[in-house]
């Protein structure tokens, strides 16, 4: 073991962790929180090929090397000379790729995650723990996000306890015990998942879709063009000719089934090339739905019903709830705009305090960067989006008739957690990760009315080590530095309950006209102090250079990420062995 671990580190049995794994997503940012939190020190080493791996290894020395999402096996050399964890996204016993995808299309009740030694067989090894949960009808992006994520946090940290335990010995993959019931299943392939529009019911059709969601989507055909679907929702009123598009909404196109219709949200067209990327249903086939109706949908309206809508409003009692459930929380210029425009009406009724609440799996993560790629000048449709996020940051921050909450359910990243901090509470659910940073997509400034927002909550250190470091945050971690008021509950439902009750609380707080003065009287003093509109220019004169000047970080920055091109180098703030 290294040398220079401190005595403290061994007192405590803290472990030296390798992170081995594809990209440092969602579920790995989790497990980073959440093992940093218990003290371990941890290092990461995205899979880029084999020989990177055994340098990460030889010069971090790990204890243990953890694999939360990897695409390749591990080099035997590793898994000979270290006890390796792979996180596996299926019950014990399921083996092989695409295992949540299956789950979804075999209608399971019960799915879980399975944390298992690397052997020379893939998903065979030794088993240090898994967990199990009920299954939701829901997208696969969905499920990843919040049913895998937490049965893996589990899951990893009782493997991490056992594995400190020195004692604990994992148990053999043993088929002949009842308790095993996974399998071994071969790669879903396109011909598994192909739709029949003139047979599938729509709940077929769903969970074809659901099953493929993020990522590869249903390859399919659209107007003699091959495409993959995402992000599908059931219509329950419209009907049509089985398969023709019968209707469009905002990004949306609807497709008559069998028996109803759905809803597309986003596509990405099949090119021999690959070089597409997923667009809102209708910036994708803009010119052929010319002659297809626009069927809109008023987000204060109470209809009930399932249909698609990606902005809408509920009042209860002196309480308005504005959820925006964006695909993936990318925000483009007309979705700030038409949020900013509902927000505002909501402002001009009676309520008492507005609830900013979000979609179920993501707040907001900031300015469209798909849109942006598409657009013919995407330094102008930067600009343009960057300046239509502030437009509504503005007017939430410069609210003076309610006071608002910004209840984060779901992960917020770069200008998306600023938004949040526009609000005069911030509160999220309790596994909620943040991302307070632009840096990492090519040395963005950013806006929002960031450097207003920011050091109003976070001391001036805490400003620059944010900023700076790049690393996701836990929502405890954002709590103790003051960037958000509070979080709790893990699971969504218990969060929007408590959600409910604060909001409440607060409007029918005797000292509720008070509070609002309050608020109005700080907002007075800091605009003496420095009107927001400076704040404003002087983002946006930075942002100006990062979209149109010398230096094209952020186009290529931009360009890596919506073509998802894998990483030729772990970045230095996560590779920390490099720094050793
Ligand atoms: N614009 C467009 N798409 C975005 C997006 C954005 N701002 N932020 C995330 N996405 C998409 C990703 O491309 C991915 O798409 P997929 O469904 O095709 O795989 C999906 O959302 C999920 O993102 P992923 O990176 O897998 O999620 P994560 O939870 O693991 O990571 C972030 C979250 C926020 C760290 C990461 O998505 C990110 O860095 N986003 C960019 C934030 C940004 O720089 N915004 C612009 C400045 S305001």
């Amino acid at each position: 073991m290294a040398q220079w671990r401190t005595t403290s580190a061994y007192l405590l049995n803290l472990l030296k962790i390798l992170f081995l794994t594809h990209s440092f997503n969602s579920l790995t940012q989790r497990l980073f929180v959440e093992l940093a939190r218990c003290g371990h020190e941890l290092s990461i080493e995205l899979d880029i090929n084999d020989a990177v791996t055994q340098q990460a290894a030889e010069l971090f020395q790990p204890d243990l090397i953890i694999a939360p999402f990897l695409k390749r096996a591990i080099p035997e050399t590793i898994w000979r000379s270290h006890v390796c964890l792979i996180v596996h996204p299926g019950i014990t016993g399921d083996r092989g790729p695409s295992a949540l995808d299956w789950a979804i299309m075999h209608d399971c009740h019960e799915w879980g995650v399975t944390v298992l030694q690397a052997n020379a067989e893939m998903d065979g090894g030794d088993i240090w723990a898994s967990e199990v949960f009920p299954m939701r009808f829901a997208r696969k992006s969905s499920l990843y996000r919040h049913e895998v994520v937490e049965a893996a946090t589990h899951a990893v940290l009782t493997a991490v306890m056992r594995f400190q335990s020195g004692t604990f010995k994992p148990v053999p993959l043993d088929y002949s015990r009842p308790d095993v019931q996974g399998r071994l299943h071969a790669p879903i392939r396109q011909i598994d998942r192909s739709i029949d529009w003139q047979q599938d019911s729509t709940l077929t059709v769903l969970r074809k879709i659901h099953a493929a969601d993020g990522f590869p989507g249903v390859l399919d055909t659209l107007f003699d063009e091959p495409y993959y679907l995402f992000d599908a929702c059931m219509e329950e009123h419209l009907t049509g000719k089985p398969g023709t598009i019968i209707a469009k909404r905002n990004n949306a196109i609807c497709r008559a089934t069998t028996d109803g219709a759905v809803w597309m949200g986003h596509l990405k067209h099949r090119s021999p090339a690959g070089l597409t990327f997923k667009l809102a249903s209708t910036l994708a086939l803009k010119d052929h739905l010319i002659k297809v109706p626009e069927i809109p949908s008023d987000p204060f309206s109470t209809e009930s019903g399932n249909t698609y809508r990606d902005i809408w409003f509920e009042r209860k009692n002196d309480v308005g709830y504005l959820h925006f459930a964006f695909y993936n929380g990318a925000m483009d210029t007309a979705q700030c705009e038409r949020l900013r425009e509902a927000y505002l009406q909501a402002t001009r009724s009676d309520i008492r305090v507005i609830v900013l609440i979000g979609g179920p799996d993501f707040w907001c993560n900031g300015i469209h960067l798909n849109h942006i790629e598409h657009a013919a000048s995407p330094a102008d449709e930067s600009w343009r989006n960057i300046n239509a996020m502030n437009d509504l940051a503005h007017a939430i921050i410069t609210t003076d008739r309610q006071l608002t909450i910004a209840a984060l359910q779901g992960n917020a990243g770069a200008g998306g957690v600023f938004l949040s901090l526009a609000a005069d509470y911030i509160f999220a659910r309790a596994s909620v990760i943040l991302n307070p940073h632009y840096k990492s997509m090519g040395n963005l400034y950013g806006s929002e009315y960031w450097t207003y927002l920011l050091p109003r909550r976070a001391s001036a250190s805490h400003v620059t080590s944010l900023t700076r470091n790049r690393l996701p945050i836990g929502a405890q971690e954002a709590r103790n530095i003051g960037l958000i008021d509070d979080y709790f509950a893990l699971n969504p439902a218990d969060f929007r309950r408590k959600i409910a009750l604060i909001a409440e609380t607060i409007a029918i707080n005797p000292d509720f006209p008070a509070l609002l003065q309050k608020k109005a009287q700080q907002r007075r003093s800091d605009e003496q102090q420095k009107p927001l509109q400076s704040y404003r220019d002087e983002e946006l004169r930075h942002m100006q250079l990062n979209f149109y000047g010398f230096d094209p970080s952020y186009h290529v920055a931009r360009y890596h990420f919506v073509h998802k091109i894998p990483h030729g180098w772990t970045p230095r703030y996560l590779a920390r062995h490099h720094s050793r």
